[in-house]
């Protein structure tokens, strides 16, 4: 089955847009700008605010543009009352950071899967600052879906500004495959209207 399906990609991947007619960001102005296989940031860019998240929510030497970081914090901090344990794994990355962990996806798992699992240079989220992949306390992002920390984020997340970036069964919009464990700080009100319609940042910047 799982052969099948990944066929299946295989081919969606070959016929689809993704990676072709690309667009370039310069300078992002607001916090709901797409990031995905046909909008990309440049080889320079790096946010102007980034700053570390607390280590009480974080692995070391992570960074995210103040506002989001902020979210982040207050976030994990309600959560970490409520009894869930929210931790940051990664968070923003440069360019040449992600060039290095999609050559490395390439040589270890072969081009297709690279493509569904990792964005090349300048198409990652992550070089936004606005971006953040989460665990529980077993630092283990792979399992996030299994645990309650996950159901947590799922229901709140956009309380605080959040959205499941790569929900399940939108690969053929987003391009990527399911990642419980991948959030994206598009603000409260955009957050909001995308979890209450139950649609990708794609949909949501085509209707607007
Ligand atoms: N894993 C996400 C898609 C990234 O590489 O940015
Ligand atoms: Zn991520």
């Amino acid at each position: 089955m799982e052969k099948i399906i990944y066929i299946l990609i295989l081919i969606m991947l070959e016929n689809s847009n993704f990676y072709k007619d690309v667009n370039t960001i310069y300078s992002p102005t607001s916090y709901d700008f797409i990031v995905n296989k046909n909008n990309k940031l440049t080889s320079d860019y790096v946010p102007y605010d980034l700053e570390v998240i607390d280590t009480k929510y974080s692995l070391e030497g992570k960074y995210l543009r103040k506002d989001a970081k902020i979210a982040f914090e207050n976030m994990a901090s309600d959560a970490k009352a409520l009894g869930f344990n929210i931790i940051c794994v990664s968070a923003y990355r440069s360019y040449d950071y992600q060039e290095k962990l999609y050559n490395n996806y390439v040589k270890d798992k072969g081009f297709y899967y690279a493509d569904m699992a990792s964005a090349r240079a300048g198409h990652s989220e992550h070089q936004t600052g606005l971006a953040i992949d989460v665990a529980n306390s077993s630092l283990d992002y792979d399992n996030f879906e299994d645990t309650k920390e996950f159901i947590w984020m799922k229901n709140n997340a956009y309380k605080y500004g959040f959205i499941l970036r790569y929900p399940k069964a939108k690969f053929h919009i987003t391009g990527f495959k399911y990642e419980p464990w991948h959030y994206r700080y598009v603000g409260e009100k955009i957050a909001k209207d995308i979890f209450d319609k139950n649609i990708t940042l794609e949909e949501y910047k085509k209707n607007i």
